[in-house]
């Protein structure tokens, strides 16, 4: 791949800091960077490998001359400037959920269905929900070797999927409560030290968007609009990297080692499948790991051709900084 002139779009984020280090650690070829955040940061200085760089604010003139804008700025910042950016000539990878349920614009884990960046017409590609990527470079695999008909998910899910300023927020709970004080809130929905929360908006039907998203997306990834998928997502008082139990049903009787034996050859996935503590998959390891650490597979004790899954990934990387970056290598390539 030639250098390529490249901007972040909330360079100063979570998700953004995180691209900033996978462009490095991949040595992504880079003629330029430009990082940009929202107004307020514009102005101030961060360093990326070595060299001092200023934050812009979204503009015309800060998306013009670029052949690759990551974007993870939320989704009216990506439904803003992603278009103008992609007509000034730059692939646009969005980690938001602006573009994602919009039939033209790809929705992409490129382990799983790297084919659909051939029809991109728009120069936009969207970057699936975090905790649909991990799950489906997971099941992908077992797909396409026994055809799969049904999941049932629950999500354990890291505080860093809410963003830089919710960390800060569950250390000073954490500090509050360790100290004897009540724990207060204004970024996270309530007290997520010491427990568990359901944090996302629910609609009428009791669904919160989080399962909304997870269902969607499955589907458009794996490319079955009516596959059956259930999940129910919970944030949990972890700092990095999502957890979750996945039961799946195939259209083929399966076993453990025939599952375990497609997991070992897929690509994105590292198996964790030896007993005893501390060697099943778990948040603490796979921060700051690219891969999608399956363990824990287990024959359903009542169903031959369904199975059981424990599956951990670092959110803010494969599930959207890494991915958005795989993306654009596939792409430019
Ligand atoms: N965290 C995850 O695990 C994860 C995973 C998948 C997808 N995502 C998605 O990625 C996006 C970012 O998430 P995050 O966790 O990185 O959030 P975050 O830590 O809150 O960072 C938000 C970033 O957006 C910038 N921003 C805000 N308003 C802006 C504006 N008007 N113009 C330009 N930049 C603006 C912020 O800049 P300032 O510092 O100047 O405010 C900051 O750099 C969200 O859409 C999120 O849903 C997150």
């Amino acid at each position: 791949m030639r250098p390529q002139n490249v901007a972040v779009v909330g360079a100063t984020g979570a998700v953004g800091h995180e691209m900033l280090r996978v462009l490095a650690q991949r040595a992504f070829p880079l003629a330029s960077l430009r990082l940009i955040a929202s107004p307020a940061s514009a102005g101030k200085k961060v360093t990326f490998d070595g060299a001092e760089h200023t934050l812009v604010a979204p503009s015309r003139e800060a998306f013009s001359g670029l052949d690759l804008a990551l974007f993870s700025a939320g989704a009216s910042v990506a439904r803003e400037w992603g278009p103008v950016a992609a007509g000034l000539g730059a692939l646009v990878v969005d980690n938001s959920s602006a573009f994602r349920q919009d039939p033209e614009i790809p929705l992409v884990v490129p382990e799983v269905n790297a084919r659909a960046l051939e029809n991109n017409p728009r120069r936009i590609v969207a970057n699936p929900n975090c905790s649909t990527i991990q799950m489906v470079v997971a099941l992908a695999p077992l797909h396409r070797a026994f055809g799969l008909e049904q999941v049932v998910v629950s999500t354990y899910q890291a505080i860093s999927g809410k963003g830089a300023r919710a960390l800060d927020e569950f250390d000073a709970q954490a500090r509050d409560l360790a100290a004897g004080r009540e724990a207060t809130h204004s970024v996270l929905p309530g007290v997520l030290a010491q427990n568990l929360l359901c944090d996302w908006k629910h609609d009428a039907d009791g669904w919160s968007e989080e399962e909304r998203k997870m269902v969607f997306e499955t589907r458009k990834i794996l490319g079955m609009p009516s596959l059956a998928v259930s999940p129910t997502t919970v944030r949990v008082p972890v700092r990095n990297a999502h957890s979750e139990s996945v039961w799946a049903r195939f259209a083929k009787p399966v076993t453990r080692a025939e599952a375990l034996e497609v997991l070992r050859g897929a690509e994105g996935v590292t198996v964790q499948s030896e007993s005893g503590p501390g060697a099943h998959p778990q948040p603490r390891f796979a921060s700051g790991k690219d891969d999608v650490f399956v363990g824990r597979v287990r024959e359903d004790a009542s169903d031959k051709r369904a199975l059981h899954l424990w599956v951990v990934s670092d959110n803010v990387r494969k599930g959207a900084a890494l991915n958005a970056v795989q993306i654009a290598e596939r792409v430019l390539r």
